[in-house]
C-alpha cells in the first residue's frame, strides 16, 4: 500500500482583505473565505495523490472570529487521512492583525476530495503518514468523522429523492 507524508500535501496562502472582499459589517465575506478554503484544500488533495480531484463534501466551515480589513488571512491545509479513493483535508485559517501582530484562529474546516481517473471513476490514493502532534491527532480522529460523513451521505441521498425539481414558473 502506497504511503505519503502529510507534510508533502501542505499548502499556505496569505492574503490581504480588500474593500471588495468585505460584507456589510466590514469584515471578510464568508463566501469569499469558503472559496479560498475549497481552492487551497483542492491543491493539497492534488499534491497528495497527483490525480484529478473533485470536492465530494465539506463537513462544515466554522467561523470562529471575524476577519477585519487590518488583518492578513493565512490559510494552511494538508491531507489528514485517506480512505480508498477519498482524502480528508483539514484547513486552518489564521488571521494576524498587521498593526498589533495579534493572531487568532478565524476558521477551521474539513473537506473530502475524491481522486478520479480519465473516465471520471474513483481511483486509489496513498495513505497518510502523520508526523507532527497536530497531524497525528487529526489522523487518529478522522475515521470517526468519515463514518459520520457516510451516514450523512445516506441521509442526503434519501432527502434528495424526496425533493421536487419543478421551477415555480413552469
Ligand atoms: C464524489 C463523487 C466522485 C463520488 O462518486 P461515486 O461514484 O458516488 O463514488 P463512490 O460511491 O464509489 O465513492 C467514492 C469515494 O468517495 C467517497 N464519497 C462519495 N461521496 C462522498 C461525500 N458526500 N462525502 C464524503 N465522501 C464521499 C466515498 O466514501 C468513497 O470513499 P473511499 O473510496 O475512500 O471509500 C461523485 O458523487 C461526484 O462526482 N460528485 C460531484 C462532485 C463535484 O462536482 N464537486 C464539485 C462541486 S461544485
Amino acid at each position: 500500500m502506497e504511503q505519503q507524508y502529510a507534510k508533502l500535501s501542505r499548502c499556505y496562502k496569505t492574503s490581504r482583505v480588500f474593500p471588495t472582499d468585505v460584507n456589510n459589517h466590514n469584515t471578510l465575506f464568508g463566501g469569499k473565505l469558503m472559496a479560498y478554503i475549497d481552492d487551497i484544500a483542492s491543491i493539497s488533495a492534488s499534491k497528495h495523490c497527483r490525480e484529478n480531484v473533485v470536492t465530494a463534501s465539506t463537513d462544515s466551515v466554522d467561523f470562529l472570529s471575524p476577519v477585519r480589513p487590518t488583518d492578513s488571512v493565512c490559510l494552511e491545509s494538508f491531507v489528514t487521512w485517506t480512505g480508498k479513493s477519498s482524502m480528508e483535508v483539514f484547513v486552518k485559517v489564521i488571521t494576524e492583525d498587521l498593526i498589533t501582530g495579534e493572531r487568532k484562529i478565524a476558521a477551521t474546516a474539513f473537506l473530502t476530495f475524491v481522486a478520479l481517473n480519465d473516465d471520471q471513476r474513483p481511483v486509489p490514493v496513498p495513505q497518510v503518514i502523520p508526523e507532527t502532534e497536530e497531524e497525528k491527532r487529526l489522523h487518529e480522529t478522522a475515521k470517526h468523522r468519515a463514518e459520520m460523513r457516510r451516514i450523512r451521505r445516506e441521509q442526503s441521498k434519501a432527502f434528495a429523492d424526496y425533493l421536487i425539481t419543478d421551477f415555480p414558473w413552469e
